[in-house]
């Protein structure tokens, strides 16, 4: 298993090209099985969770062409509608595949997509919409076996919690249900807007996008297009906040800050100084202390799930005590334990933890537990002293695209050893 070394102590200095969202890209990719026509993706990230979705996929039937960061997906015939347990099990969002292959075959069997390091993660929600929408279904021998035989009905849906994936997976069906859809209490998140928007283009009537209430009207059929997806904001969140971490100057391109604009308050306020252009922002640490400050995660605009790790990793060097509360999921906190072997000070009080500022962190064998978690460590151990080894860095290589070289490029020391 591959294994990253990182050498603490440097400041970042210099210039990173943001790359295209996985988690627009995903469920874009997957909303091609929508269409028998041609979906051309623009800007995909080239991270491991792309090719595990082009691998089940392909098995579903999609010819796919994939050169550089341009994804063409074609799916004239659906020739099998399982999607089997090694996949699903291997990335969560594949379980949305159910969705597409309901709206355009009538009947799927996908795996129960099980728990994970970050949550139980159940499926209740997705239960209720297909219910709501007229797909009768059996939860048997780990698959959710789904079939919709007068076809779908478009209906009104309450989520009881703002879920981005139940959001995503309303859109895939309601755009070929029969008459109109509601969904009250959706997600607002920035790539639930991309799907959105790309579903729109494809013909889908969809009003709400970006609300907390989303209405569409079905239609009888999708075309296919061409389209770039937008830029990760969490990929860019993590840059922005190792900056705050090591000091120096960075400046993030292909971004828009508006989709990130809570961290980047969170990061004034511990002492970062900020300027945001078109589509682009410039952070600039001085020697100052890092002031600890409070976050709680929260649904889009609120302060993202997938950057506490990240920003509680900046608060164990802060010069006081800040509380980070974790609202989304009932067990992000895998990183508190390999933080602590830096020697951070956190304490742990169900779903707040309590960090208190230490002066210096100190390099030390970790390893990642989940994909977030990993950018944590990679954090911490580029202000660390010393030399820390990341185990499991297989994590880390889902979300993040060229790491090592985006900042190597800006004055960091992070090697990678094959086969460790
Ligand atoms: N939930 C239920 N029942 C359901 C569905 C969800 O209780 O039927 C709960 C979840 O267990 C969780 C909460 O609702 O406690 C919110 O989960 P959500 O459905 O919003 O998460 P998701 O769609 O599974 C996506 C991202 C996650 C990100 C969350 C929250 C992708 C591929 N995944 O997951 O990203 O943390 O939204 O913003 O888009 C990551 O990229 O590292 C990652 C985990």
């Amino acid at each position: 298993m591959d294994l990253i070394i990182i050498e603490g102590g440097k400041k970042l200095n210099g210039t990173i090209d943001i790359s295209g969202s996985k988690n627009a890209s995903l469920p874009m990719m997957i909303a091609s099985l929508l269409t028998k026509q041609t979906l051309e993706l623009n800007n995909v990230p080239n991270l491991s969770d792309v090719e595990t979705l082009k691998h089940l996929l392909r098995i579903l039937g999609s010819e796919i062409v994939h050169n550089n960061r341009l994804v063409k997906i074609k799916t004239e015939k659906i020739i099998h509608t399982l999607a089997p347990y090694d996949l699903v099990r291997k990335m969560r969002a594949s379980f949305w595949v159910l969705a597409p292959l309901i709206a355009r075959f009538g009947s799927a069997e996908v795996s129960l997509p099980g728990g994970c390091a970050i949550g139980i993660r159940p499926i209740n929600m997705y239960l209720k919409i297909m219910e709501k929408m007229n797909v009768s279904y059996a939860v048997e021998n780990g698959y959710v076996k789904a079939k919709s035989k007068e076809g779908l009905r478009g209906s009104k849906i309450t989520l009881d919690f703002q879920s981005v994936g139940c959001t995503h997976f309303f859109l895939m069906l309601a755009v070929l249900a029969k008459g109109d859809s509601s969904l009250e209490n959706s997600a607002c998140e920035p790539e639930v807007v991309a799907l959105g928007r790309m579903l729109q283009k494809m013909g889908a009537k969809i009003e709400g996008l970006g609300t907390k209430r989303i209405n569409i009207t079905g239609v009888e059929s999708l075309s296919g297009l061409s389209i770039q997806v937008p830029s990760d904001r969490i990929e860019a969140g993590t840059y922005a906040i190792a900056l705050a971490m090591t000091g120096g100057q960075l400046k993030l391109n292909n971004i828009n800050a508006t989709e990130i604009d809570i961290l980047i308050r969170a990061l004034e306020s511990t002492g970062v100084e900020t300027y945001s252009s078109n589509n682009s922002i410039s952070l600039e640490r001085k020697n100052n202390p890092i002031h600890s400050t409070n976050i709680e995660t929260a649904p889009y605009p609120g302060f993202p799930t997938d950057l506490q790790a990240q920003f509680m990793a900046l608060m164990t060097l802060s010069n006081g005590v800040s509380r980070i509360k974790e609202n989304i999921f009932e067990n992000r906190f895998m990183h508190v334990q390999e933080l602590a072997r830096f020697g951070a000070n956190i304490e742990l009080e169900g779903d707040l933890a309590i960090v208190k500022g230490v002066k210096c962190l100190i390099a030390a064998p970790v390893m990642a537990t989940d994909l977030r978690a990993s950018a944590s460590l990679i954090i911490a151990a580029l202000a660390a002293k010393g030399t820390t080894s990341i185990r499991r860095i297989y994590h880390l290589d889902r979300g993040f695209e060229e790491l090592e070289k985006k900042l190597n490029g800006c004055g960091a020391d992070i090697k990678r050893i094959r086969d460790a």
